[in-house]
């Protein structure tokens, strides 16, 4: 049994996030409760604000449901801006050559945890 971590606060689980797939979670960030879009691929998940960087929007088209290009991106529902699932780079869209902002997360006893300091 793991030791409980205070310094990080559990999000959702594991299974409930399709493998290739995306889910919707709060969490808090700075101080501030935000949207962001959790992507899992196997036992790793990599996450974002749920904010596009070119205009501010969420990412997502309905609250938790993504777009995913045949090319494996992250694509932002309101004009299209595709990102790289491995570094949330824009790679093609008005905001190529932006990021979105990562958020450090890590997976332990089957639960997605958000790390909220250190
Ligand atoms: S707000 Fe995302 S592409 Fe414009």
């Amino acid at each position: 049994m793991s030791v409980p971590d205070a310094s990080a606060t559990a999000l959702i689980a594991l299974e409930r996030i399709v493998d290739g797939g995306f889910a919707e979670a709060e969490g808090c960030i700075d101080g501030d409760h935000e949207s962001l879009v959790l992507y899992r691929e196997g036992d790793d998940v990599r996450g974002w604000l749920n904010i596009c960087p070119h205009a501010g929007r969420r990412l997502d088209w309905a609250p938790g449901q993504f777009l995913k290009s045949k090319a494996g991106e992250l694509v932002c529902a309101a004009h299209g801006a595709s990102f790289s699932l491995v570094d949330g780079n824009c790679v093609a869209g008005p905001c190529k050559g932006d990021r979105l902002r990562a958020v450090p997360l890590h997976v332990r006893d089957g639960q997605v945890f958000l790390r909220t300091s250190g």
